[in-house]
């Protein structure tokens, strides 16, 4: 007698020429971990891949999560985050409310987050599409000129920047509490250990160390504006038990507004990053 081993497959169409692709295996396939490592290979080239109509409970989502790297609890030490503007819903609405605005998880940490996971629970009644954009590829689609411009750039990063996004006159004890979080210097573009390379940006970018102000603002909006365009972009609207995933070393990523006190509702996972932006 012959034993016979199974091979799952990951069987995927792409959404759009430069970003994101459509996972068609089974949740069955999805949790047995076969296809942890065509996942992992695909998603560094998409930036984001759907997963439509898992109904993933929190359990199969940590355990989906966990097929994938290191699985990274939350900060209170729980397995899944809600994602939710509904005063009801939980303690994070300030936090959440700078969520509306171009950004990559864990930019000011010593490790940005790996992968996030998120599966949707009640949709929005408007609005609370989720977007996102691909470093990798709007890096690439520089040209020469600008890639040498950019070459050994560096950029103060602030979380109390990111404040100023959705309350332009805080007050100062807010900035203060912001201010605690620290800032860090980063490069404007990550070379990743693979050798390709992918753009740092978003809201908590201050400024480029050692330009003049205004030609910082100038150059540090023109590759915000350019690397979320269209050819980069994707929104995902969702479906209640739709599940998305994306690599946050080469994305960047926002939610479109919505009503607040709505309900909705996402669920998020995440593994630790895996290498420090450099
Ligand atoms: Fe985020």
């Amino acid at each position: 007698m012959t034993a016979t081993v199974a091979t799952t497959k990951l069987r995927h169409e792409p959404i759009k020429p430069n970003i994101g692709a459509r996972i068609l295996n089974s949740k069955e396939e999805l949790l047995s971990g076969e296809l942890a490592a065509e996942i992992r290979e695909l998603i560094e080239s998409r930036g984001v891949l759907v997963f439509p109509q898992t109904h993933f409970t929190n359990a199969e989502q940590v355990a989906f999560t966990k097929t994938l790297g290191t699985f990274m609890p939350e900060g209170d030490g729980e397995d899944t985050y809600n994602i939710s503007l509904d005063p009801a819903m939980g303690a994070h609405r300030d936090y959440l409310k700078g969520s509306l605005f171009w950004h990559a998880d864990g930019t000011m940490n010593p490790l940005p987050i790996g992968y996030a996971v998120l599966t949707s629970k009640v949709l929005p009644t408007w609005g609370g599409n989720t977007e996102f954009c691909n470093t990798y590829a709007a890096y690439d689609a520089l040209d020469d000129d600008m890639k040498a411009r950019l070459e050994g750039l560096r950029v103060e990063h602030a979380a109390w920047r990111s404040l100023f996004y959705y309350d332009p006159e805080p007050a100062q004890e807010v900035l203060e509490g912001m201010m605690r979080i620290g800032t860090k210097n980063l490069p404007i573009v990550w070379t990743h250990r693979s050798g390709r390379k992918s753009l740092v940006l978003g809201c908590t970018a201050d400024h480029v160390v050692g330009m003049d102000w205004v030609e910082s603002a100038r150059l540090l909006n023109g590759l915000r504006d350019f690397a979320t365009s269209e050819p980069f972009h994707y929104a995902h609207e969702w479906s209640v038990g739709d599940t998305v995933m994306w690599d946050n070393s080469g994305t960047m990523h926002r939610a479109a507004p919505y009503d607040p006190a709505c309900g909705r509702l996402l669920v998020r996972t995440k593994t630790g990053g895996e290498e420090p932006i450099q």
